[in-house]
Protein backbone atom coordinates (compact mmCIF):
# COMPACT_ATOMS: atom_id res chain seq x y z
CA UNK A 1 0.00 0.00 0.00
CA UNK A 2 2.82 2.28 0.72
CA UNK A 3 4.49 1.71 -2.46
CA UNK A 4 1.22 2.55 -4.13
CA UNK A 5 1.12 5.96 -2.05
CA UNK A 6 4.27 6.43 -3.75
CA UNK A 7 3.13 7.01 -7.12
CA UNK A 8 2.09 9.89 -7.88
CA UNK A 9 4.82 11.62 -6.18
CA UNK A 10 6.92 9.39 -8.45
CA UNK A 11 4.99 10.90 -11.52
CA UNK A 12 5.23 14.29 -9.92
CA UNK A 13 9.07 14.10 -9.91
CA UNK A 14 8.92 12.34 -13.20
CA UNK A 15 7.00 14.97 -14.70
CA UNK A 16 8.78 17.73 -12.89
CA UNK A 17 12.09 16.33 -14.49
CA UNK A 18 10.63 16.12 -17.94
CA UNK A 19 9.41 19.40 -17.94
CA UNK A 20 12.50 20.82 -16.96
CA UNK A 21 14.59 19.08 -19.41
CA UNK A 22 12.23 20.11 -22.15
CA UNK A 23 11.94 23.60 -21.27
CA UNK A 24 16.19 23.39 -21.27
CA UNK A 25 16.32 21.20 -23.85
CA UNK A 26 14.10 22.89 -26.40
CA UNK A 27 15.53 26.48 -26.37
CA UNK A 28 18.77 25.11 -26.34
CA UNK A 29 18.42 23.88 -29.64
CA UNK A 30 16.53 26.37 -30.87
CA UNK A 31 19.36 28.19 -29.96
CA UNK A 32 21.44 26.26 -31.94
CA UNK A 33 19.52 26.33 -35.03
CA UNK A 34 19.35 30.00 -34.90
CA UNK A 35 23.25 29.92 -34.63
CA UNK A 36 23.64 27.86 -37.00
CA UNK A 37 21.22 29.88 -39.65
CA UNK A 38 23.61 33.10 -38.60
CA UNK A 39 26.37 31.50 -39.60
CA UNK A 40 24.84 30.58 -42.53
CA UNK A 41 23.56 33.48 -43.56
CA UNK A 42 26.71 35.73 -42.53
CA UNK A 43 28.78 33.17 -44.76
CA UNK A 44 25.99 34.19 -47.61
CA UNK A 45 25.94 37.54 -46.90
CA UNK A 46 29.89 37.34 -47.42
CA UNK A 47 29.19 35.40 -50.28
CA UNK A 48 27.14 37.88 -52.10
CA UNK A 49 29.34 40.65 -50.77
CA UNK A 50 32.01 39.25 -52.31
CA UNK A 51 29.89 38.45 -56.19
CA UNK A 52 28.63 41.99 -55.70
CA UNK A 53 32.08 43.41 -55.47
CA UNK A 54 33.07 41.61 -58.62
CA UNK A 55 30.02 42.08 -60.81
CA UNK A 56 30.81 45.62 -59.60
CA UNK A 57 34.37 45.62 -60.94
CA UNK A 58 33.26 43.97 -64.05
CA UNK A 59 30.67 46.56 -64.38
CA UNK A 60 33.30 49.00 -63.86
CA UNK A 61 36.11 47.19 -66.52
CA UNK A 62 32.63 47.24 -69.10
CA UNK A 63 32.30 50.79 -69.28
CA UNK A 64 35.75 51.21 -69.59
CA UNK A 65 35.84 48.85 -72.58
CA UNK A 66 32.45 50.59 -73.79
CA UNK A 67 33.78 53.97 -73.62
CA UNK A 68 37.04 52.77 -75.62
CA UNK A 69 34.77 50.73 -78.50
CA UNK A 70 35.75 47.65 -77.46
CA UNK A 71 32.46 46.23 -77.27
CA UNK A 72 30.73 49.01 -78.67
CA UNK A 73 29.32 47.68 -81.53
CA UNK A 74 27.16 50.43 -82.39
CA UNK A 75 30.20 52.79 -82.55
CA UNK A 76 31.95 50.14 -85.33
CA UNK A 77 30.31 51.78 -88.36
CA UNK A 78 31.44 55.53 -89.13
CA UNK A 79 28.39 57.92 -88.65
CA UNK A 80 29.91 60.59 -91.23
CA UNK A 81 30.92 59.71 -94.67
CA UNK A 82 32.84 61.79 -98.04
CA UNK A 83 30.30 63.71 -99.68
CA UNK A 84 32.48 63.57 -102.93
CA UNK A 85 34.30 60.12 -102.39
CA UNK A 86 33.69 59.91 -106.48
CA UNK A 87 36.14 62.75 -106.97
CA UNK A 88 39.06 61.94 -104.94
CA UNK A 89 41.93 60.02 -106.78
CA UNK A 90 43.27 57.00 -104.64
CA UNK A 91 47.49 56.69 -104.76
CA UNK A 92 49.51 53.66 -103.83
CA UNK A 93 52.61 55.40 -102.66
CA UNK A 94 55.32 54.86 -99.91
CA UNK A 95 53.88 58.10 -97.39
CA UNK A 96 50.21 59.51 -97.53
CA UNK A 97 50.43 63.06 -96.16
CA UNK A 98 46.87 63.78 -94.95
CA UNK A 99 46.48 67.32 -94.17
CA UNK A 100 43.52 69.08 -91.53
CA UNK A 101 42.18 71.94 -93.00
CA UNK A 102 39.44 74.13 -92.86
CA UNK A 103 36.65 74.27 -96.34
CA UNK A 104 37.54 77.85 -96.21
CA UNK A 105 40.87 77.73 -96.32
CA UNK A 106 41.41 77.13 -100.54
CA UNK A 107 44.54 79.93 -100.18
CA UNK A 108 46.70 77.11 -97.94
CA UNK A 109 45.80 74.59 -99.39
CA UNK A 110 47.10 76.13 -103.00
CA UNK A 111 50.01 77.16 -101.70
CA UNK A 112 50.63 73.79 -100.35
CA UNK A 113 49.75 72.36 -103.35
CA UNK A 114 52.18 74.40 -105.67
CA UNK A 115 54.81 73.78 -103.07
CA UNK A 116 55.59 71.39 -100.92
CA UNK A 117 53.14 69.32 -101.92
CA UNK A 118 53.95 69.03 -105.06
CA UNK A 119 55.66 65.43 -105.74
CA UNK A 120 57.62 66.76 -109.04
CA UNK A 121 59.72 69.23 -107.14
CA UNK A 122 61.74 66.38 -105.50
CA UNK A 123 62.08 63.51 -107.94
CA UNK A 124 65.81 64.42 -107.41
CA UNK A 125 65.01 63.29 -103.91
CA UNK A 126 63.42 60.22 -104.91
CA UNK A 127 65.76 59.18 -106.78
CA UNK A 128 68.22 59.07 -104.27
CA UNK A 129 66.25 56.12 -102.49
CA UNK A 130 65.65 54.22 -105.80
CA UNK A 131 62.67 55.75 -106.51
CA UNK A 132 61.34 54.47 -103.80
CA UNK A 133 60.64 57.22 -101.62
CA UNK A 134 57.18 58.74 -103.07
CA UNK A 135 54.16 60.63 -101.45
CA UNK A 136 50.77 61.55 -102.00
CA UNK A 137 48.77 64.76 -100.26
CA UNK A 138 45.14 64.91 -99.28
CA UNK A 139 43.04 67.26 -97.80
CA UNK A 140 41.04 66.65 -95.07
CA UNK A 141 37.89 69.26 -94.23
CA UNK A 142 34.65 70.04 -92.74
CA UNK A 143 31.54 70.91 -94.36
CA UNK A 144 30.17 74.39 -94.93
CA UNK A 145 27.03 75.30 -97.06
CA UNK A 146 28.37 78.50 -98.15
CA UNK A 147 31.38 77.01 -99.51
CA UNK A 148 30.88 73.10 -100.79
CA UNK A 149 30.16 74.95 -104.20
CA UNK A 150 33.48 76.17 -104.15
CA UNK A 151 34.97 73.24 -102.65
CA UNK A 152 33.08 70.68 -105.18
CA UNK A 153 34.61 72.45 -107.96
CA UNK A 154 38.27 72.73 -106.22
CA UNK A 155 37.81 68.71 -105.30
CA UNK A 156 36.94 67.54 -109.32
CA UNK A 157 39.66 69.37 -110.27
CA UNK A 158 42.71 68.67 -107.56
CA UNK A 159 41.06 65.46 -106.55
CA UNK A 160 43.18 65.64 -103.38
CA UNK A 161 40.29 66.18 -100.83
CA UNK A 162 38.38 64.19 -98.55
CA UNK A 163 35.35 66.48 -97.27
CA UNK A 164 33.25 65.05 -94.88
CA UNK A 165 29.47 65.66 -94.41
CA UNK A 166 29.60 67.72 -90.81
CA UNK A 167 29.78 71.07 -90.43
CA UNK A 168 33.27 72.27 -89.82
CA UNK A 169 34.16 72.68 -85.98
CA UNK A 170 37.86 72.79 -84.00
CA UNK A 171 36.82 69.99 -82.23
CA UNK A 172 36.06 67.36 -85.38
CA UNK A 173 39.67 67.54 -85.60
CA UNK A 174 39.54 63.96 -84.41
CA UNK A 175 36.64 62.82 -86.59
CA UNK A 176 38.26 64.38 -89.87
CA UNK A 177 41.75 61.80 -88.84
CA UNK A 178 39.43 59.12 -88.49
CA UNK A 179 38.00 59.45 -91.94
CA UNK A 180 41.07 60.11 -93.36
CA UNK A 181 42.91 56.98 -91.86
CA UNK A 182 40.08 54.52 -92.82
CA UNK A 183 39.50 56.42 -96.55
CA UNK A 184 43.38 55.80 -97.14
CA UNK A 185 43.52 52.22 -95.54
CA UNK A 186 41.11 51.26 -97.58
CA UNK A 187 41.71 52.73 -100.72
CA UNK A 188 45.71 53.42 -101.16
CA UNK A 189 48.32 51.39 -100.84
CA UNK A 190 51.06 52.90 -98.68
CA UNK A 191 53.96 52.18 -96.22
CA UNK A 192 54.10 55.47 -93.74
CA UNK A 193 51.28 58.31 -93.21
CA UNK A 194 51.83 61.80 -92.12
CA UNK A 195 48.90 63.69 -90.15
CA UNK A 196 49.91 67.44 -90.48
CA UNK A 197 47.70 70.84 -90.53
CA UNK A 198 47.60 73.46 -93.26
CA UNK A 199 49.91 75.89 -91.71
CA UNK A 200 52.63 73.55 -91.86
CA UNK A 201 55.45 73.54 -93.83
CA UNK A 202 57.13 69.97 -94.21
CA UNK A 203 60.38 69.17 -95.23
CA UNK A 204 60.18 66.53 -97.90
CA UNK A 205 63.21 65.51 -98.22
CA UNK A 206 64.14 65.52 -94.30
CA UNK A 207 61.01 62.93 -93.71
CA UNK A 208 62.32 60.87 -96.85
CA UNK A 209 65.80 60.76 -94.99
CA UNK A 210 63.65 59.80 -91.92
CA UNK A 211 61.65 56.90 -93.07
CA UNK A 212 65.12 55.73 -95.21
CA UNK A 213 68.16 56.25 -92.85
CA UNK A 214 67.10 56.61 -89.61
CA UNK A 215 68.33 53.63 -87.29
CA UNK A 216 65.25 53.55 -85.33
CA UNK A 217 62.53 53.58 -88.08
CA UNK A 218 64.30 51.03 -89.86
CA UNK A 219 64.03 49.13 -87.24
CA UNK A 220 60.34 49.38 -86.35
CA UNK A 221 59.39 49.45 -90.46
CA UNK A 222 55.57 48.56 -89.67
CA UNK A 223 55.53 49.51 -86.30
CA UNK A 224 56.21 53.30 -86.68
CA UNK A 225 54.62 55.84 -84.48
CA UNK A 226 56.93 59.04 -84.61
CA UNK A 227 56.29 62.70 -83.90
CA UNK A 228 57.72 65.27 -81.38
CA UNK A 229 56.35 62.99 -78.71
CA UNK A 230 55.56 64.22 -75.37
CA UNK A 231 55.48 61.71 -71.95
CA UNK A 232 54.17 61.97 -68.91
CA UNK A 233 52.03 65.03 -70.07
CA UNK A 234 48.08 65.58 -68.28
CA UNK A 235 45.05 66.86 -69.20
CA UNK A 236 44.13 70.48 -68.21
CA UNK A 237 42.09 70.55 -65.47
CA UNK A 238 41.06 74.46 -65.15
CA UNK A 239 37.99 74.88 -66.92
CA UNK A 240 38.86 78.44 -68.41
CA UNK A 241 41.96 76.48 -70.74
CA UNK A 242 40.71 76.06 -73.94
CA UNK A 243 42.07 72.62 -73.58
CA UNK A 244 40.15 71.78 -70.53
CA UNK A 245 39.49 68.22 -69.68
CA UNK A 246 37.03 67.23 -67.64
CA UNK A 247 37.16 63.95 -65.33
CA UNK A 248 34.53 62.24 -67.79
CA UNK A 249 36.24 62.80 -70.52
CA UNK A 250 39.70 61.39 -68.90
CA UNK A 251 40.23 60.24 -65.97
CA UNK A 252 43.88 59.38 -65.31
CA UNK A 253 46.41 62.12 -64.56
CA UNK A 254 48.64 62.10 -67.90
CA UNK A 255 47.97 61.21 -71.33
CA UNK A 256 49.63 58.10 -72.81
CA UNK A 257 52.77 59.20 -75.34
CA UNK A 258 51.54 61.32 -78.03
CA UNK A 259 53.29 63.73 -80.87
CA UNK A 260 51.40 66.64 -81.66
CA UNK A 261 49.06 67.18 -84.38
CA UNK A 262 51.49 69.52 -86.65
CA UNK A 263 53.59 65.98 -87.84
CA UNK A 264 52.23 62.86 -86.98
CA UNK A 265 53.83 59.75 -88.52
CA UNK A 266 52.53 56.09 -88.52
CA UNK A 267 53.45 52.78 -90.11
CA UNK A 268 50.31 51.35 -92.02
CA UNK A 269 50.29 48.74 -90.00
CA UNK A 270 49.43 50.38 -86.42
CA UNK A 271 46.31 52.44 -87.63
CA UNK A 272 44.89 49.36 -89.30
CA UNK A 273 45.36 47.93 -85.47
CA UNK A 274 43.97 51.45 -84.41
CA UNK A 275 40.77 51.58 -86.71
CA UNK A 276 38.70 49.13 -84.54
CA UNK A 277 39.12 51.84 -81.27
CA UNK A 278 37.88 54.39 -83.47
CA UNK A 279 34.84 56.32 -81.59
CA UNK A 280 32.05 57.53 -83.79
CA UNK A 281 29.96 58.70 -81.50
CA UNK A 282 32.23 60.41 -78.77
CA UNK A 283 36.02 60.28 -80.12
CA UNK A 284 38.20 62.17 -77.59
CA UNK A 285 38.31 65.91 -78.94
CA UNK A 286 42.20 66.88 -78.84
CA UNK A 287 42.98 64.46 -82.00
CA UNK A 288 46.73 64.59 -81.20
CA UNK A 289 46.25 62.73 -77.77
CA UNK A 290 43.46 60.55 -79.17
CA UNK A 291 45.80 58.89 -81.96
CA UNK A 292 48.22 58.58 -78.67
CA UNK A 293 44.94 56.92 -76.89
CA UNK A 294 44.35 54.85 -79.77
CA UNK A 295 47.89 53.88 -80.26
CA UNK A 296 47.94 52.59 -76.93
CA UNK A 297 44.41 50.80 -76.71
CA UNK A 298 45.66 48.99 -79.90
CA UNK A 299 48.67 47.16 -77.99
CA UNK A 300 50.23 46.90 -80.97
CA UNK A 301 53.26 44.39 -79.85
CA UNK A 302 56.52 45.22 -80.65
CA UNK A 303 55.12 49.42 -81.89
CA UNK A 304 58.32 51.87 -81.71
CA UNK A 305 57.37 54.82 -79.94
CA UNK A 306 59.90 57.11 -81.70
CA UNK A 307 61.45 59.97 -79.28
CA UNK A 308 62.35 63.36 -81.15
CA UNK A 309 66.13 64.47 -81.18
CA UNK A 310 66.36 68.37 -80.75
CA UNK A 311 63.74 69.80 -83.04
CA UNK A 312 64.15 68.02 -85.79
CA UNK A 313 60.36 67.32 -85.59
CA UNK A 314 59.12 70.70 -85.49
CA UNK A 315 60.14 74.47 -85.27
CA UNK A 316 57.32 77.27 -84.35
CA UNK A 317 57.58 79.98 -86.28
CA UNK A 318 55.08 81.92 -84.28
CA UNK A 319 57.77 81.94 -81.82
CA UNK A 320 60.61 83.54 -83.80
CA UNK A 321 58.66 85.56 -86.17
CA UNK A 322 60.63 85.31 -89.07
CA UNK A 323 60.94 82.94 -91.96
CA UNK A 324 64.02 80.83 -91.45
CA UNK A 325 64.76 77.16 -93.09
CA UNK A 326 66.66 74.66 -91.08
CA UNK A 327 67.31 71.24 -93.00
CA UNK A 328 67.22 69.32 -89.82
CA UNK A 329 63.16 69.91 -89.22
CA UNK A 330 60.74 68.20 -90.99
CA UNK A 331 57.97 70.65 -90.21
CA UNK A 332 57.88 74.15 -89.64
CA UNK A 333 54.79 75.33 -87.77
CA UNK A 334 52.29 78.53 -88.59
CA UNK A 335 53.39 79.38 -92.19
CA UNK A 336 50.19 81.67 -92.61
CA UNK A 337 51.48 83.15 -96.28
CA UNK A 338 52.23 81.64 -99.50
CA UNK A 339 56.05 83.66 -99.69
CA UNK A 340 57.22 82.35 -96.41
CA UNK A 341 55.85 78.63 -97.80
CA UNK A 342 57.91 79.24 -101.23
CA UNK A 343 60.98 80.10 -99.34
CA UNK A 344 61.03 77.28 -97.43
CA UNK A 345 60.20 75.16 -100.26
CA UNK A 346 63.05 76.52 -102.38
CA UNK A 347 65.25 75.80 -99.70
CA UNK A 348 64.28 72.45 -99.17
CA UNK A 349 64.65 71.07 -103.04
CA UNK A 350 68.31 72.24 -103.10
C1 LIG B 1 29.91 30.33 -50.05
O1 LIG B 1 30.85 30.09 -51.12
C2 LIG B 1 31.58 28.88 -50.97
C3 LIG B 1 32.61 28.85 -52.09
O2 LIG B 1 32.12 29.50 -53.22
C4 LIG B 1 30.62 27.68 -51.01
O3 LIG B 1 31.35 26.48 -50.84
C5 LIG B 1 29.61 27.82 -49.90
O4 LIG B 1 28.66 26.78 -49.97
C6 LIG B 1 28.91 29.16 -50.00
N1 LIG B 1 28.05 29.33 -48.85
C7 LIG B 1 26.79 29.71 -48.94
C8 LIG B 1 26.06 29.79 -47.66
O5 LIG B 1 26.25 29.97 -50.02
C1 LIG C 1 26.51 61.88 -92.90
O1 LIG C 1 26.48 60.58 -93.41
C2 LIG C 1 26.02 59.60 -92.49
C3 LIG C 1 26.21 58.23 -93.11
O2 LIG C 1 25.54 58.12 -94.32
C4 LIG C 1 24.59 59.91 -92.14
O3 LIG C 1 24.13 58.94 -91.24
C5 LIG C 1 24.52 61.29 -91.52
O4 LIG C 1 23.19 61.64 -91.26
C6 LIG C 1 25.15 62.32 -92.44
N1 LIG C 1 25.27 63.55 -91.69
C7 LIG C 1 25.06 64.74 -92.23
C8 LIG C 1 25.20 65.93 -91.32
O5 LIG C 1 24.77 64.88 -93.41
C1 LIG D 1 33.85 81.11 -104.51
O1 LIG D 1 34.76 81.38 -105.59
C2 LIG D 1 34.50 82.59 -106.24
C3 LIG D 1 35.41 82.66 -107.46
O2 LIG D 1 36.73 82.34 -107.11
C4 LIG D 1 34.72 83.75 -105.28
O3 LIG D 1 34.47 84.98 -105.91
C5 LIG D 1 33.80 83.56 -104.08
O4 LIG D 1 34.04 84.54 -103.12
C6 LIG D 1 33.97 82.20 -103.46
N1 LIG D 1 32.99 81.97 -102.44
C7 LIG D 1 33.31 81.77 -101.16
C8 LIG D 1 32.16 81.58 -100.24
O5 LIG D 1 34.46 81.75 -100.78
C1 LIG E 1 33.89 75.40 -64.34
O1 LIG E 1 34.00 75.03 -62.98
C2 LIG E 1 33.08 75.69 -62.13
C3 LIG E 1 33.41 75.32 -60.68
O2 LIG E 1 33.84 73.98 -60.59
C4 LIG E 1 31.66 75.30 -62.52
O3 LIG E 1 30.75 75.97 -61.71
C5 LIG E 1 31.42 75.68 -63.99
O4 LIG E 1 30.17 75.23 -64.41
C6 LIG E 1 32.51 75.05 -64.86
N1 LIG E 1 32.35 75.53 -66.23
C7 LIG E 1 32.44 74.73 -67.29
C8 LIG E 1 32.35 75.38 -68.62
O5 LIG E 1 32.60 73.53 -67.16
C1 LIG F 1 49.22 43.92 -74.82
O1 LIG F 1 49.66 42.83 -75.59
C2 LIG F 1 50.50 41.93 -74.91
C3 LIG F 1 50.93 40.83 -75.88
O2 LIG F 1 51.25 41.37 -77.10
C4 LIG F 1 49.75 41.33 -73.72
O3 LIG F 1 50.63 40.50 -73.00
C5 LIG F 1 49.25 42.45 -72.82
O4 LIG F 1 48.47 41.92 -71.79
C6 LIG F 1 48.42 43.43 -73.62
N1 LIG F 1 48.06 44.55 -72.78
C7 LIG F 1 46.81 45.00 -72.69
C8 LIG F 1 46.60 46.16 -71.80
O5 LIG F 1 45.90 44.50 -73.32
C1 LIG G 1 61.52 80.23 -105.29
O1 LIG G 1 62.19 79.75 -106.45
C2 LIG G 1 61.65 80.27 -107.66
C3 LIG G 1 62.36 79.56 -108.81
O2 LIG G 1 63.74 79.53 -108.62
C4 LIG G 1 61.85 81.78 -107.71
O3 LIG G 1 61.30 82.30 -108.90
C5 LIG G 1 61.14 82.40 -106.52
O4 LIG G 1 61.38 83.79 -106.47
C6 LIG G 1 61.60 81.76 -105.24
N1 LIG G 1 60.77 82.27 -104.16
C7 LIG G 1 61.19 82.49 -102.94
C8 LIG G 1 60.24 83.10 -101.97
O5 LIG G 1 62.29 82.19 -102.58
Amino acid sequence: MRRLKKFPLLVFVCWITMTILYTCFVPMKLRQELKDLKTKLNEQHANYTNKLKLALKTVEKLKDHVKWNIYGMNRKTPNIELVNSRDIEARDTQIIILVTSHIANKNRRDSIRVNWGDPSKFTKHTRLYNGEATYKVYFMTGYLQNHIGNASLESTIHKDMLIMNRTENYWDLSRKFMLGFLWSLENCQFDYLLKTDDDVFVNIPTLFKLIHKDPFVLKHKDRLYAGHMYEGLGPHRNNFSKWYVSKEEWAPKNYPPFAPGMAVILSRFVIKKMVPYFDWVKPFKLEDVYIGMLVNYANVSGVGIRKPVGVEFYDNLQDRRYCGYSSRVIAFHKILDNYCMTFLTNNSMK
